[in-house]
């Protein structure tokens, strides 16, 4: 499975961390940068990984800053990204079963690096639910 990851100055540490991780697991990282915690603007990295996912070129984003609040909302500006800012591990499940996410974002800074492991572990093995959900996602899509 191919994954797209970028992170700001803030997310860059753990950006790293769950990029090693992944690779341990299996998975094909398509790092997008940073490349430093030299200081960036986070949208650009969102709009890289987003548009990278909406290609098909992978199968799921990842993205770290501070929050995940920043990278949530430019990647949901994207057409064909749903992004779920996920800070739990039963979060990254129902935005899998629920809403068909995508992409992923996470906080490097207020969340731990065992966390969010865990949250990736979680989203990134979890399927869409499908069902009652089909209507609801159709619907988020058609907003586009
Ligand atoms: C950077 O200082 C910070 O604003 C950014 O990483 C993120 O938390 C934005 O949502």
């Amino acid at each position: 499975m191919n994954i797209a990851m970028g992170a700001d100055h803030a997310g860059f540490e753990q950006k790293e961390l769950l990029k090693n991780y992944l690779i341990e697991q299996g998975f094909t990282v398509h790092d997008k940068g940073c490349f430093s915690e030299e200081r960036v603007d986070y949208p650009d990295f969102a709009k890289t990984v987003s548009e990278a996912v909406a290609a098909g070129e992978a199968d799921f984003g990842v993205l770290v800053c501070g929050t995940g609040i920043g990278m949530a909302i430019a990647a949901n500006k994207v057409d064909g990204i749903r992004a779920a800012n996920v800070i739990t591990p039963e979060f990254a499940q129902l935005a899998r079963e629920h809403n068909n996410a995508n992409v992923v974002t996470v906080s490097g800074r207020f969340v731990d690096l065992e966390t969010n492991k865990a949250i990736l572990d979680t989203f990134l093995n979890t399927e869409f639910g499908g069902g009652r959900h089909e209507c609801r996602v159709s619907k988020i899509m058609e907003l586009e």
